[in-house]
């Protein structure tokens, strides 16, 4: 026996087949019921709903013999069913409206229509495409629609009923055949897989069903051509080269990449990709439905209607990516893929524009929101302000700053926009003698603090600290007081402390301990202001001080230098960043 297309051996008889379309459905069935049935029906949709096979379908509807008239439930059995079935009737002429377009035609028919059926009850006349028409066979078709012969019916077809002049439109019945939902794409092929007794996982289903794009056809070509592959155990590898599907592990990981701004995986992603011969512009959609179910995890996790195309698994494995994120930084990633998919489209290499996408989707993150940015800066500013006159040595960085250095990496570190930066400290020239900072700092976001609530507002007024206060207490306010200071607050992280003879003595980590050193003079004025009549003093860990190598002792001097550096410092407190690193600067950097 020959194989039979899946799509046509699948296609519906019955109303009661067809797979969603549930008003068209209704709708049809109680007109039928009713007997208020018009002259013209024109059926409208996107490719592979169903339009054609229920124009079928009411075709036996109206003429099927075994009823007293017109039934919702047509017989399939009498002669009238068995013949539309086949496609021999005499009384229902199907026309492909693409072939048959010209003005000729539509005159056959309308001297067709004069004479009455030759059995059945209608002369029915679909025809499909119907947007294709000259405007000459519109016009002539007009006519017959006007002033329809009693025992006629059209049913007229489209995917693009835009291109249906009003005229026609107006004279019709329209009932609109919606994309079917992923969910029900999937539950239709697990269950033309049951019934062609096809070995296939859920996830495969699901896979192909997401493929299809909404069309039941295209569903059922695509398990077609997967059946051609596996035979009837399908494996869950075969699908991804088979459909040039993406595989959702690669999906997953891009966008856990996204999350740790991981470039390199990104990267070898791509890379994965082209060994796979997968296609990029699939791949960048794929990824767009990814961020969107993301964000739909995000802001709607208990909305079922919503998540039905997620299967439970799916939802388990993507719920911590999602929770991870920021809305606003799903809203930002899926705005740029929306804008990428089309560019990619006509990319010249959409490998490297697909890489170019992703190396933004990695930064993407670390642009703080501009709202945020400002907030910084206005609490900086009010910070700074409050120090004048008898500005200590905080007061004067704001004086003295001057714009952020540039970052020797590039893409890889928060750039401002122009309008982010107005409201900072005004930049002036940097004084001549200040201490040329022999280096260069890289300001990268802490990662803890990004997309997390705005830090504490600027220290006003504090409440004097009990004199009695446990050292865990005092340092709780110090760091409160630090906390709109990200340079300052930093190094505080992993500090501990202790009261000794009327001092704070300050352990901080290893990492940060010559910082505080050196910015002893800042903490104390903290201390001041949070309200603690404390000296401070500064100790390194126990066991901290291993021997330094002198690159070691010269990068420590370089860290302190950038640290101390007032630039470096108000691009911290603005970005919220940390010194990871710092080179010599060569000859040529110093000069500009
Ligand atoms: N709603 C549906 N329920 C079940 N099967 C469907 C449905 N829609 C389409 N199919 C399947 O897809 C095949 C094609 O459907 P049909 O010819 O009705 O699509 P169409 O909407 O006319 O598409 P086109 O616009 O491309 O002509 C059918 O044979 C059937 O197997
Ligand atoms: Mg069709
Ligand atoms: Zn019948």
């Amino acid at each position: 026996m020959s194989y039979r297309a899946l799509a046509l051996k699948y296609r519906p008889r019955t109303f009661a087949e067809i797979v969603g379309q549930e008003t068209v459905v209704r709708t049809l069935q109680n007109a039928l019921r009713s007997g208020r049935i018009g002259h013209a029906f024109l059926l409208t949709g996107t490719r592979g709903v169903g339009k054609t096979t229920s124009a079928r379908i009411l075709a036996k509807a109206l003429n099927c013999s075994r009823a007293d008239g017109p039934t919702p439930e047509p017989c399939l059995e009498c002669a009238s069913c068995t013949e539309i079935a086949a496609g021999n009737s005499l009384d229902v002429q199907e026309i492909d409206g693409a072939s048959n377009n010209g003005v000729e035609n539509v005159r056959e028919l309308r001297e067709s229509a004069r004479y009455n059926p030759s059995r059945d009850r209608f002369k029915v006349w679909v025809i499909d495409e119907v947007h294709m028409l000259s405007t000459a066979a519109f016009n002539a078709l007009l006519k017959t629609l006007e002033e329809p012969p009693p025992r006629v019916k059209f049913i007229f077809a489209t995917t693009d009923y835009h291109k249906v002049p009003d005229t026609i439109l107006s004279r019709c019945q329209q009932y609109d055949f919606k994309q079917l939902s992923t969910r029900q794409l999937h539950d239709h092929l697990r269950h033309v897989a049951k019934e062609e007794q096809i070995a296939i996982s859920e996830l495969a289903l699901g896979r192909v069903a997401r493929a299809a794009e909404g069309s039941v056809r295209d569903a059922l070509s695509l398990f077609d051509q997967v059946l051609a592959y596996s035979g009837s155990e399908v494996k869950d590898e075969d699908l991804a080269t088979l459909l040039g599907l993406v595989d959702r592990e690669l999906l997953t990981g891009a966008s856990r990449a996204v999350l740790e701004s991981d470039a390199a995986t990104l990267l070898r992603l791509v890379d994965s990709l082209a060994v796979a011969g997968a296609d990029y512009r699939t791949y960048c959609r794929e990824l767009l439905l990814h961020f969107r179910e993301l964000l739909l995890l995000k802001v709607a996790p208990g909305d079922e209607a919503l998540l039905q195309e997620l299967t439970a698994e799916e939802r388990a494995a993507i719920s911590p990516i999602a929770d991870a994120f920021s809305e606003d930084d799903l809203l930002r990633a899926l705005d740029l893929l929306g804008r990428s998919e089309l560019e990619l489209r006509n990319a010249t290499d959409p490998r490297v524009a697909l890489e170019l996408v992703l190396l933004k989707l990695a930064t993407l993150r670390r642009l703080l929101p501009l709202a945020e940015l400002l907030a910084r800066a206005e609490r900086l500013d009010g910070f700074q302000r409050r120090d004048e006159p008898g500005a200590g040595p905080m007061g004067a960085t704001s004086r003295t700053a001057a714009p952020p250095p540039p970052s020797p990496h590039g893409a890889a570190t928060p750039r401002p926009t122009p309008a982010a930066v107005a409201p900072a400290p005004r930049p002036a020239p940097a004084p001549a003698s200040r201490p040329t900072p022999a280096a260069a700092a890289a300001a990268a976001p802490a990662p803890a603090r990004r997309g997390a609530a705005a830090p504490a507002s600027p220290p006003v007024d504090v409440p004097a600290l009990p004199a009695d206060a446990p050292a865990e207490d005092v340092l709780q306010a110090l760091k409160a007081a630090a906390s709109a200071r990200p340079s300052l607050s930093t190094p505080l992280k992993g500090a501990t402390a202790r009261l000794e003879g009327g001092a704070l003595v300050l352990e901080p980590d290893a990492d940060y301990a010559a910082f505080v050193s050196s910015h002893a003079a800042d903490y104390e004025e903290l201390l001041r202001r949070a309200g603690a009549r404390l000296k401070l003093r500064v100790e390194a860990r126990a066991g901290a001080t291993a021997e330094a190598t002198p690159q070691q002792k010269k990068r420590e001097e370089l860290m302190q230098e950038a640290a101390a550096d007032p630039a470096v410092q108000v691009t911290l407190d603005l970005f919220g960043g940390r010194v990871v690193d710092v080179r010599e600067a060569s000859d040529q950097e110093k000069v500009k």
